[in-house]
Order: structure tokens, then sequence, then C-alpha cells
């Protein structure tokens, strides 16, 4: 096969996958196209993460939007089929579980090009969640099936994956958290916000079961009211968590957290930057439960579930739920006593795009 090696981002967790493989395929001169399907588009929710990651900005812009399920992962695989019919590709690179990642593997399967899913075979076994849905889709399609840690490997075993299509390569959003640490360090966030290094904690919330639900929300703004009694809170708003705010006229609770410190979405650097000096972190975010593990900084997850397991039993994660009881008792756990201390899993080594390009010479020869 003679195309380029289409590499498909959508959403801002796909960015930080996708920058690390571009430049080593780059490195050694393999044909490639960076296509964004547009699915996330706010300048914060994007561009400034090419920007901190030094990844150019996309051949290919598709411009698809926010929309219904449906009608985002329809309209992804109208565009996407189009330019694999025009490129043709020897092979697609899909990242993460977002409705662009699940679109593009379609088009791909349908369409007879090889497809790779980096960030396969992790499971939260909770088919509420678009994502997990996104991930069953996906793996059961692509060809190869990149696995970050030996739980991927297994879950795709018991679906009756064969052998030959899974290939553990480890964590390739590390790549990314270890390459620009030291520029990270450069970051004036805690200044701008006004917060002193090691002494706050950093909360994301975007996941439709916690802020979809005027309840849910609610029971972590009780937990957070009496958090920020203790220690700020940064919190970086999603679009979708400021308009669910808004929407249950919560907004004013959110601003009347004690210490809180609300900003807008931040950008790549300034966020690893919170992460690295922060005392705790407070996420539904799958990537900030693997990242705060590779950073040694304790994360309580605020879900029922994850996907990542080994980020529990080897990283510095705890699952705890929305119940405001749970929340407190695990965060003033963590302020008195430090928190897991736990260690870094196997092949989260700032490696894995090296791994990840080695494969798609060998596929696309
Ligand atoms: C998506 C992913 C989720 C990922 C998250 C990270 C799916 C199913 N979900 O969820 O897995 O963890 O991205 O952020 O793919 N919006 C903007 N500007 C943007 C993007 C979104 O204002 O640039 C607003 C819109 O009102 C939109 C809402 O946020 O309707 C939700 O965006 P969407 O892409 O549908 O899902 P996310 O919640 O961001």
């Amino acid at each position: 096969m003679t195309g380029p090696v289409i590499l498909v981002v959508g959403a801002r967790p796909n960015f930080m996958k996708i920058a690390p493989i571009h430049a080593e395929l780059e490195r050694r001169g393999i044909p490639q196209i960076l296509l964004h399907t547009g699915q996330h588009y706010d300048e914060n929710m994007s561009k400034v993460f090419f920007d901190d990651l030094g990844m150019p900005l996309p051949d290919i812009y598709l411009g698809i939007g926010s929309g219904s399920h449906a009608a985002q992962t329809a309209k992804v695989m109208v565009e996407f089929e189009k330019v694999c019919k025009e490129h043709k590709p020897s092979m697609v690179v899909v990242v993460g579980d977002v409705n662009s990642t699940v679109a593009c593997s379609m088009v791909c399967a349908k369409e007879w090009i090889p497809c790779a899913h980096v960030e396969a075979g992790l499971r939260s076994f909770d088919r509420e969640m678009p994502e997990e849905i996104n991930r069953l889709i996906a793996d059961a399609i692509a060809d190869y099936l990149l696995t970050p840690s030996p739980d991927g490997d297994e879950n795709l075993r018991k679906e009756g994956v064969a052998e030959e299509r899974i290939k553990r390569v480890g964590n390739v959003m590390i790549d990314s958290l270890f390459n620009n640490l030291e520029r990270a360090k450069e970051s004036t966030i805690h200044s701008d916000l006004n917060i002193e290094k090691g002494n706050y904690g950093v909360l994301t919330l975007h996941r439709p079961s916690n802020v979809d639900e005027k309840e849910a929300f609610s029971r972590i703004l009780d937990a957070l009211e009496q958090i920020g009694n203790q220690i700020p809170l940064v919190f970086p708003l999603h679009p979708r968590t400021k308009n669910r705010a808004e929407q249950f006229g919560l907004t004013n609770r959110l601003e009347s957290i004690p210490n809180i410190v609300l900003t807008g979405p931040a950008g790549y650097l300034d966020f690893v930057a919170l992460m690295a000096e922060s005392k705790l972190v407070l996420t539904d975010s799958g990537g900030l439960q693997e990242e705060t593990t590779a950073l040694g900084i304790p994360c309580l997850t605020l879900r029922d579930n994850t996907e990542r397991p080994i980020t529990v039993t080897e990283g510095t994660n705890t699952i705890v739920g929305n119940d405001t009881e749970a929340i407190l008792k695990a965060a003033f756990n963590i302020l008195e006593n430090g928190g897991k201390a736990g260690r870094i899993p196997e092949l989260w080594d700032g490696k894995t795009a090296i791994r990840i390009a080695d494969l798609i010479d060998e596929i696309i020869r």
C-alpha cells in the first residue's frame, strides 16, 4: 500500500495521544495526514493544544462541531469516508473513546482500510457511558488493538479477540506528559490564578453522569463546599459543565464555594503545571487518572467505576463515586495522611510512540 497514514483527532483528550505518534512518524519520514474532525472546536478546547504540544495544525479539518451522538457520529462518518476515497490511506490510526474514534473506525471497516485503535481494551463495564459503547465498537472492528496495560489485553481476550490483533504498546499519553514536564514548569498559571504551589486541589468534571443530573451535580457541590474550607480548589470549567450549571441554576452556588478558583478550560502546559504542583486531584476524566498516577499525585475519581483499573491497583487513584460523604472522607484522608504513593505501570515509560511507529512501519510495508 502506498497512501499516507491518516492520524485522527477529534476531541480534547485525543490531542496529547496523537502528538507523539505524529512526531515519531515525521522523524521517520512516513507520509501522514493529520485529520481533525472538529468535534471540539473552541480555541481553548482545541487550538491551544496544538500550540502547547508543538503539533502542526491539522492537514484536514472536517468542522463537524457539536450535536447529538447520532448526528455527530454520522457527520464524521460521511465526511471521513470522502477523505478516505480521495486520499486512499495505507492505514488509519484512531485513539481513545470519543465519537470521532468510533465513527472513523467504522468507515475504515467498510472501506477495508487497516485501522489501529490506540488505547484499546479499556472497559468500565458500564454501558450507560457513551465512551464504553465507542470502545466496544472500535475494538470489535479495528484490525490492530494497541493496549496500554495488561488488563486491556485480558478484556479483549475475554471478548474472543484473536491474539494476533492485540499489541501491548504502553500508554502514549504519558509520552506527551514526560516530553512536556520541563516546559510546563515555565507556566505562569500559579501566579496568574494567585495560588500557592503545593497547597491546592485541582478539580475537573464533565461526565453526563455527574453534570447532566442536577442531584448528582448538587451532591458534588455539597462536598466541594466543605473541602474548599480546608484547601483552595482550582476548577477549570468544561463548556458542558458551565452550560449545565447555568441551566440548573447552580452557578451562584458554584461561585460561592469557599476558596474556589473558577477558570475556563486550561491549556495543556498550564494544566500539567496545575496537576504537578497540586495536593490532590478530583476528577471524572479518564486521562487525568493516568496522568496523576504517572506524576505520583493522589487522585479521587468521582465515578462508580473506571476503565483504567491499573491506576487504582498500581497508581495513586481511588474510586469514590459522587456521594457527598464518600468524597469528603477520601479527600480529608488525603489532606491528613498524604494519600496513596503508587508506582508507574510497566510501559508507561515515554517510549510508547516509538513502539507504535514500529508497528505502523511493519503494517504499511
Ligand atoms: C467529549 C467525549 C468525552 C471526552 C470529552 C473531553 C464523546 C462521546 N465524548 O465529551 O469522552 O471525555 O469530550 O472533553 O465523544 N462544547 C463547546 N465547545 C467545544 C466542544 C464542546 O462549547 O469545543 C460544548 C457544546 O455545548 C457541546 C458540549 O460542550 O454540546 C459537549 O461536547 P461533546 O463533544 O458533545 O462532548 P464532551 O462532553 O466534550
